[in-house]
């Protein structure tokens, strides 16, 4: 059930969340009309997405590498309302300053990409931190979009990632693999968070009617990607090195392992064109996988990416060194099958990473 009409915020958000609570349906309905909503407003919210340019929409994240992203395509597609806030601005762990935020401004549509991002060495050293820090996130995003905001809340968009599948699962990877089996244990508490996530947008679906909606994305790449030294994934690692060879006059680069194994990558503005395709088109209770279907061997990205920054010397294998995970592939036929599929060759996707890498992140 959906309501479009103006409440008080703090009526709204204390109030409500009593009557909802409850569970008493005729109850909550009663007060949304005495607030002045209706149920009938939804006609009004219903539009689509694409055509709905004069709404509110909040990007949580909308400064990391997939928020800056969806902010650029909703600037290209000319959405007028976009609500941003730094996490100085607002701290969204904190669920009070999260619930008036969302009581003042009410949103029609939320996007969250905002969550505690990191590799292996950052998983291992603060796994309390992944796991508390995403779930407070993204369920007081959630839970403010249905309780704080009167209804105006027509559709919100979680974000999760690939790691949320077991360490074991069959490639490429189905939506149906999740909780199937264990999980890959140097990230499982980030993991866990995210599978909360999900679950939580298919229960406020189940039990509010909230139109929540989430996303698994492969492996991204593209402009303000991490390319810090210890901490970066394998695409910006190499681009760094590469570039740093090559102004250094270095020999050689050497990387780890055979180069063997298969790795699928997405660039980032493909998948912010997912997530409006999605916004769009998509109302379900399954998430659903977004890759961009090629694989690429560890070795052919590395060539690929000592051809784009311009290296002119040795690319070395130390074959001494683990490969980890043969191959990593999703099934994203689901969205195939919507009528999606990526634009952004690497090569160019490459190009343009190395492009926002020396213009925004070297000397800086
Ligand atoms: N990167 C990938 O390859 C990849 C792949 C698949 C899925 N994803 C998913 O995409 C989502 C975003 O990832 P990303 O790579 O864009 O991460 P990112 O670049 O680290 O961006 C995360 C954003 O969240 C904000 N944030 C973190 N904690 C916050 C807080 N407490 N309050 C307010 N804002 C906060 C950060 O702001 P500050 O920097 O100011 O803290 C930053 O703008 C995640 O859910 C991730 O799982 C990413």
């Amino acid at each position: 059930m959906t309501f479009s009409a103006p409440v008080s915020p703090l009526l709204d958000c204390n109030t409500l969340s009593t009557v909802a609570d409850s569970g008493d349906i005729v109850s909550f309905v009663s007060l949304m009309e005495s607030m002045g909503a209706s149920p009938e407003d939804q006609t009004e919210v219903v539009a689509s997405f694409l055509s709905d340019t004069d709404a509110k929409v909040f990007v949580a994240g909308h400064r990391g590498l997939v928020g800056s992203a969806i902010h650029r395509k909703l600037v290209a597609l000319g959405f007028t309302k976009l609500l941003l806030r730094t996490h100085a601005e607002v701290d969204l762990t904190r669920q009070a300053d999260v619930e008036a935020f969302f009581a003042a401004e009410r949103p029609r549509y939320v996007i969250v990409a905002a969550a505690k991002v990191g590799g292996i060495h950052a998983n291992s050293t603060y796994p309390a931190d992944f796991i508390a820090v995403n779930l407070q996130i993204q369920t007081n995003i959630i839970d403010a979009s249905l309780r704080c905001t009167g209804g105006a809340v027509s559709k919100l968009f979680f974000l999760g990632s690939s790691c949320i599948y077991p360490k074991h699962a069959p490639q490429p990877i189905p939506e149906s693999a999740l909780l199937s089996g264990p999980l890959e244990p140097t990230n499982e508490w980030y993991a866990v968070a995210k599978i909360a996530g999900i679950k939580m947008c298919q229960a406020y679906r189940i039990q509010h009617g909230l139109d929540a909606i989430s996303a698994m994305p492969t492996n991204l790449y593209g402009p303000q990607d991490n390319f810090h030294p210890e901490n970066s994934h394998v695409l910006p690692a190499l681009i760094r090195r590469f570039h740093n060879a090559k102004i250094s006059g270095a020999n050689e680069v050497v990387v780890w392992g055979t180069g063997s194994p298969l790795r699928e990558f997405l660039h980032v503005d493909d998948l912010a064109d997912a997530v409006v395709f999605l916004m769009d088109r998509y109302s379900g209770l399954e998430h659903v996988n977004v890759g961009s279907g090629k694989e690429v061997t560890i070795k052919e990205l590395a060539e690929l990416v000592k051809e784009v920054v311009g290296f002119q010397g040795d690319l070395v294998w130390d074959k001494t060194k683990p490969d980890g995970t043969p191959r990593k592939l999703m099934d994203s036929s689901m969205l195939a099958g919507m009528g999606w599929e990526a634009k952004i060759p690497l090569r160019e996707g490459l190009a343009d990473t190395y492009k926002w890498y020396v213009d925004n992140v070297v000397d800086n």
